[in-house]
């Protein structure tokens, strides 16, 4: 597998791929990987030629400088990883090549971008998302790239983008890796506590439950949020929203059954924030 941290070099990377009619997968990453991460890579590879993963702490998406220093960060380990998973090219650039001096370009979705996450993290999240994504699309033009339901929002925020911008590239949205009790994984996790993993598995078991309780008919939504979130609480989980949505605008739905919905969750086990989501099928 081939490292590569400029721009320049990346683009000529594509443009042999191009020329040899080869198809170019992307998979954007923060580093940190884990099976969830690995997983979108392998879809990547069996899809495609050549798979391009890059790995990039994006500043622009943490409102807190602490959080941001504090992301993990191990290189060598990442690129070993993308690599066994199928990768061939791991674009590592440096925060100069990403935004140098004198960098003044904003992007906002409107609308799916400004609720939960949005408002929970701070209007700025999505924007940071929305200009690192659209300026790595550019760069790389895949035929495809891979983004994971487990950041359900992120996904609908990218959709927006790539249809408004005219993007040519399909997105697709890999399913969310869970360990063996149903956590889904996420680089957070490590910090939990034992006894704090415990607590947060009371997210994806509300989300189970709500799932199994539409499946039975229940079709309120006001009334399966407001089971999901009892769930989640009676666990200690400190529920910052508990909601069922329109899976591409992130409007709340106030019925489920007729078309499909998704039941989005997040809150904090002591320190660390957690979201997770499941979809509720249409019958
Ligand atoms: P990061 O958190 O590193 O995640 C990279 C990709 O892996 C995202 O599309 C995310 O949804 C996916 N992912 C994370 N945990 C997963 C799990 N348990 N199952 C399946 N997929 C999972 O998301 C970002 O980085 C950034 O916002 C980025 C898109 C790279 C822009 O900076």
């Amino acid at each position: 597998m081939k490292v590569i941290r400029t721009i320049p070099e990346l683009r000529a990377f594509v443009a042999d791929s191009r020329a040899r009619s080869r198809r170019v997968g992307f998979v954007p990453t923060m580093g940190a990987l884990h099976e969830g991460h690995l997983s979108l890579i392998r879809s990547a590879s069996g899809a495609c030629d050549d798979v391009i993963v890059s790995v990039f702490v994006n500043p622009t998406q943490f409102n807190d400088a602490g959080d941001l220093q504090a992301y993990p960060r191990d290189e060598e380990h990442d690129i070993r990883l993308a690599s066994d998973a199928g990768a061939d090219v791991a674009f590592v650039p440096d925060r100069a090549e990403m935004y140098p001096p004198g960098f003044a370009t904003s992007i906002h979705v409107g609308g799916v971008s400004e609720r939960w996450e949005g408002e929970s993290r701070g209007a700025s999240h999505f924007d940071g998302v929305a200009v690192v994504v659209s300026k790595l699309l550019l760069m790389v033009m895949p035929d495809a790239a891979w983004f994971g339901q487990k950041d359900a929002q992120q996904v609908a925020v990218v959709r927006r983008l790539v249809s408004d911008l005219n993007v040519d590239s399909e997105i697709f949205a890999g399913p969310t890796v869970r360990d063996s009790d149903g956590l889904a994984l996420s680089s957070r996790n490590t910090r939990l506590s034992a006894e704090e993993r415990v607590t947060a598995l009371g997210i994806s078991r509300s989300l189970r439950s709500v799932v199994a309780r539409a499946d039975d008919g229940e079709v309120d939504a006001g009334v399966l949020a407001d089971h999901g979130r009892a769930i989640a609480q009676d666990a200690g989980v400190d529920v910052e929203y508990w909601a069922i949505v329109d899976p591409a605008t992130f409007e709340p739905v106030e019925r489920v059954g007729e078309k499909v919905a998704l039941a989005i969750v997040a809150g904090r086990v002591g320190s660390v924030r957690l979201i997770d989501n499941m979809t509720i099928p249409a019958v």
